[in-house]
């Protein structure tokens, strides 16, 4: 029989790399998306690969994800289904709580009700907030900066409560600095313009449309946040090695940063970009994001250590898998 997997945010940026891989890998997999933030199509595009079914529902509609595990006999689930915008949780802290903490919270127990106890989490780099040492590793306190950040760390609270009480295994992601694409450019960051850096550097690069600084003026040595950048399709890779890693019996609940380990600043991967584009970039400056922070890199040998993960994708790779996707996509997805 083939696993099947719940990928809740299948239709979003990272979720997608995530149901492309378990296909590949001979998974069944069920994508639960509303589509808020998600798209169709490349639900569509994926379904060559296998058994994808695609179920239109809300995380904050209890009957909805109940439906999803009477319906179908799940062994696990990746959750990757939020809100994560950082700027937009400051204006709107209620709408991050309600749909990523509450959201959680249905998801957790209509799994608790259905029996289904494997779940892998993503969860965010912004869980820890401004930064006591570097790297980070996964003991430094936690401190988010934002209320995106808050939702996510409240959540894997309750996570260890349903652990604890319930017997859910968990392996939590804390994602650093997500860019790239699939390497066929069939799938990649749907949004138009992306909230994320590198996708937007490579747009600007590429004449899509104006590239904007966007970010405060911090302490770093050039002024600008460090930030670290890691590939979604490493992420997603990860999230397959974490789902063997649940299925030992002996394996137990744990959290692991997923970044690439080293520190670039917002000019840096300007520049970077436009090295790769082998071309300057007519760069402006927008309205400065609120919520951000000076300076977050990872240790992420504890992922490498327990689940043999590292990335494998350097940031060369990831702006050249930008580049392909947006050469097919310019304007992300039609719906
Ligand atoms: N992109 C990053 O740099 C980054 C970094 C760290 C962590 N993360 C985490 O990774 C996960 C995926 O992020 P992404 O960049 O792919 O975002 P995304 O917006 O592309 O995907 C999220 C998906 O979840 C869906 N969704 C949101 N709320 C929902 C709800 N209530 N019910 C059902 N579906 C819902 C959206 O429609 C979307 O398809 C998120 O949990 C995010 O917090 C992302």
């Amino acid at each position: 029989m083939p696993k099947k997997i719940l990928i809740t945010g299948g239709a979003g940026y990272i979720g997608s790399h995530a149901v492309k891989l378990f296909l590949e890998k001979g998974f069944e997999v069920a994508s639960f998306d509303n589509f808020s933030r998600g798209f169709r199509e490349p639900l569509k595009i994926l379904k060559k690969y296998g058994k994808l079914k695609s179920v239109e529902g809300d995380l904050r509609n209890k009957k909805d994800i109940r439906k999803v595990f009477k319906e179908n006999k799940i062994d696990a689930v990746a959750h990757f289904a939020a809100l994560c915008s950082v700027n937009e949780s400051m204006e709107r802290p209620g709408l991050y709580f309600e749909n990523n903490f509450v959201g959680s919270f249905n998801l957790f127990e209509a799994m608790r009700e259905a029996g289904v106890k494997n779940i892998i989490f993503s969860s965010t780099c912004a869980a820890y907030g401004e930064t006591e040492y570097l790297p980070v590793d996964e003991k430094h306190p936690q401190n988010p900066a934002n209320p995106y950040g808050e939702s996510k760390m409240l959540t894997e609270r309750m996570l260890r409560w349903y652990g604890e009480l319930h017997d859910f295994k968990c392996v939590i992601f804390r994602y650093f600095n997500v860019c790239g694409a699939d390497m066929n450019g069939e799938i990649g960051d749907g949004k138009k313009p992306s909230s994320l850096l590198v996708q937007n550097a490579v747009r600007g690069a590429m004449g899509i449309e104006p590239f904007s600084y966007t970010c405060q003026k911090v302490d770093t040595p050039d002024g600008s946040p460090i930030r670290d950048y890691i590939d979604a399709e490493d992420l997603a890779r990860a999230h397959y090695l974490a789902y063997g890693y649940l299925s030992k019996k002996n394996s137990q609940s744990e959290i692991f940063n997923l970044g690439n380990g080293a520190g670039w600043s917002v000019k840096e991967i300007v520049s970077k970009v436009e090295q790769e584009f082998g071309k300057k970039m007519n760069k402006k400056s927008g309205e400065a994001r609120k919520g951000e922070y000076a300076k977050i890199y990872a240790d992420a040998s504890k992922a490498f250590k327990i689940l043999k993960w590292k990335p494998e994708k350097n940031i060369e790779e990831s702006i050249l898998s930008l580049r392909k996707w947006y050469e097919k996509h310019p304007r992300g997805y039609d719906n």
